[in-house]
């Protein structure tokens, strides 16, 4: 799974851009069955947290291209939402048909510009093999990333979680590309992301750790890197459920993705990122005007054996827990609850973390109250139980949500 994206700017343009925008990595590959209708969902359901455009994933020049097409017609009649391309180099490509296709909507106004000029961004993957990524990690970290790429003007980590290891994800990549990138004249480009477990067969099972990842690489992002645009990673990626779409059922996932992504719903991920794109963007944290805990957790221990699939690599990582954040607009003591499980902390205004462990006896389900002046002002269950006999190694969380 190592990817890297690398990112250029072609062709002088008009229009000023603002600093900080926040993209979400958008699978052009799961629009086959899109009508603009879709498009114009997701575009709404982006917009409607902040997000100012999607970088469209484009593997192949067939279906996508005029899928393409209707995203653009979606985006035109939203009126501020914008769109670039991030072409999928794991697939094999002609750059003269690239350059076509990016030419056909350079002028629309939902072409996003980086300083007026047309941003294009590309994507390498795990095609170009494991050892060839390897050496040129190596190579990057030689030689100060970019003089070995005169036409990179800006730069695009796609690695957004912590990398085979059982610690949280540091900056120090991010803050060495931020760097090596200062003297060109493109943005780099910081890439947020919730979670990774991929269990689509051969050796495309891993999970990485991502308990508290949504929390910490967003303050990561306005805090230390404040990087010129964050790329959310992703919008529908569903099989390797870093999803925080809604699932939208007229995309095929194919045969494996459906035992872990159906019915196992991100949405209330947008809340969380809501609050921290309007934060990154305005440098302050909003004011919330409600009371909101989101929360997440696998349907099964780490250590359960299923009947299906294969144990994904890094399996021992995850914490066997409900993980609950809270947005408070009042203080408030946040209860959880899981079979014989109880965790609560007394929490401020604003954001806070916390967990319950997973408890011994079987097929349990989270109960999660937000606790005022002694009364439970707000309460709600999880959807999914946990439990220890499971049909398919699931490391993909479902996210729950309550709100008074
Ligand atoms: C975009 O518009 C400009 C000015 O009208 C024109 O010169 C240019 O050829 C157009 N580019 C494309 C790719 O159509
Ligand atoms: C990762 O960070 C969280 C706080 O965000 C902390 O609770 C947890 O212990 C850390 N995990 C590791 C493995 O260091």
């Amino acid at each position: 799974m190592l990817v890297t994206y690398l990112l250029f700017v072609a062709a002088s343009l008009i229009k000023e851009i603002s600093a900080t925008a926040v993209f979400a990595h958008f699978m052009a590959q799961n629009s086959y069955s899109y009508s603009q209708a879709d498009w114009a969902n997701d575009i709404n359901s982006a917009a409607n947290i902040g997000i100012d455009g999607f970088a469209l994933n484009i593997a192949a020049n067939d279906y996508e291209v005029p899928k393409i097409d209707d995203a653009y017609a979606a985006a035109e009649a939203h009126g501020n939402f914008k769109l670039f391309y991030s072409f999928d180099l794991s697939y094999s490509w002609d750059y003269n048909v690239m350059a076509t296709i990016v030419a056909k909507h350079a002028n629309s106004s939902a072409t996003y510009r980086w300083k007026n000029n047309v941003l294009v961004s590309t994507f390498s993957g795990e095609a170009q093999g494991d050892a060839w990524w390897a050496a040129f990690k190596n190579a990057c970290k030689a030689k100060g990333v970019v003089q070995a790429f005169p036409s990179i003007d800006g730069f695009f980590n796609w690695w957004s979680w912590p990398d085979d290891t059982n610690t949280n994800l540091t900056t120090a990549t991010d803050l060495a590309y931020q760097t090596a990138i200062k003297t060109r004249t493109g943005p780099y480009i910081m890439s947020v992301s919730p979670w990774q477990f991929k269990e689509l067969g051969g050796g495309n099972n891993w999970v990485e750790l991502s308990d508290t990842l949504w929390k910490y690489r967003w303050e990561q992002a306005i805090n230390d890197v404040k990087p010129d645009i964050v790329e959310i990673v992703t919008w529908n990626d569903y099989g390797e459920s870093h999803y925080i779409s809604d699932i939208n059922p007229r995309v095929d996932l194919g045969t494996l993705a459906p035992n872990y992504v159906n019915g196992f719903d991100h949405s209330p991920w947008r809340i969380i990122a809501q609050y921290y794109i309007s934060w990154y963007k305005n440098g302050v944290a909003p004011k919330l005007t409600n009371d909101q805990v989101i929360f997440w957790y696998r349907a099964h221990p780490k250590n359960a054996v299923c009947s299906g699939g294969d144990v994904p690599r890094n399996s021992a990582y995850p914490v066997d827990a409900v993980f609950a954040m809270a947005l408070l607009a009042d203080s408030a003591t946040i209860s959880l609850d899981i079979g014989s499980k109880h965790a609560q902390w007394n929490a401020s205004p604003g954001v806070s973390i916390g967990s319950v462990p997973f408890p011994p006896e079987d097929s349990q389900i989270p109960y999660i109250q937000i606790i005022k002046n002694g009364a439970t002002a707000k309460s709600g269950y999880g959807s999914v139980y946990v439990t220890k006999s499971c049909s398919y190694y699931n490391f993909n969380p479902f996210v729950g949500h309550i709100s008074t």
